[in-house]
């Protein structure tokens, strides 16, 4: 696995010696309201570090300055393969939202992808109340597709019944990257 670098971040693979770090975050019940898991305690965040180490789907986000892993970026390619499409998700620690820091690795991410690897499509999908999360996928100018009524639950009401959630489904091709990239050089050029 690739290792990324931006100005404040590094990205690489997980190591099972993450699990500190990524317990500090998955801990934490704001930071997974809107994940299809609880938080996770102890053990199972040791369980999922070891599990991410050969999972090259899941990249591990650090900080230069003192090598803390403060969130992950997910980045999967999807079935069937011939499709060339790729899923796009992220989660970081609250005490490291609202500084840039998502931004900036998914930038790195997304010029990996569409510049190096040459994908073709990348999408991304949220809970329409995850403000922050559909925020930072139009700042990263994907293109909102759709928006899917009741597509899932991951919870239930205190009946049993399912809690079902609605979908924001977002895309961009690596054409528009292209242009978005080209309209940026242009800009600057002016
Ligand atoms: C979704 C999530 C990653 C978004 O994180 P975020 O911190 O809002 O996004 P960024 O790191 O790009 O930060 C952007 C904010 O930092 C501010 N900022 C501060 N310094 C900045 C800098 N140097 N560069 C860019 N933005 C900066 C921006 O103005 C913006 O603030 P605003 O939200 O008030 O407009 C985060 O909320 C999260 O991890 N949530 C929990 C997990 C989750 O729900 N994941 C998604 C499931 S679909």
């Amino acid at each position: 696995m690739e290792v990324l670098e931006t100005q404040r971040l590094t990205m690489r693979g997980f190591k099972p010696e993450d699990w500190e770090d990524l317990h500090d975050y998955l801990s934490r019940e704001e930071v997974v309201r809107y994940e299809p898991y609880g938080v996770f305690d102890e053990e199972a965040s040791k369980a999922e570090a070891l599990r991410r180490s050969t999972d090259h789907a899941f990249w591990a986000v650090c900080l230069k300055a003192s090598g803390k892993m403060i969130g992950n970026l997910y980045f999967q390619q999807q079935e069937p393969q011939a499709f060339q499409t790729w899923e796009l998700g992220y989660v970081f620690g609250s005490g490291f939202q609202g500084q840039g820091y998502a931004t900036e690795a998914c930038l790195r991410l997304l010029e990996y992808a569409f510049s190096d690897l040459q994908i073709r499509r990348v999408t991304a999908h949220c809970d329409p109340r995850n403000y922050p999360s559909w925020q930072l996928l139009e700042r990263l100018q994907l293109r909102r597709e759709g928006h899917l009524l009741q597509t899932g639950y991951f919870k239930n009401d205190i009946e049993g019944h399912p809690l079902w959630h609605d979908t924001y489904a977002y895309g961009l091709l690596g054409s528009e990257w292209l242009s978005i990239q080209q309209a940026a050089s242009d800009k600057q050029q002016a």
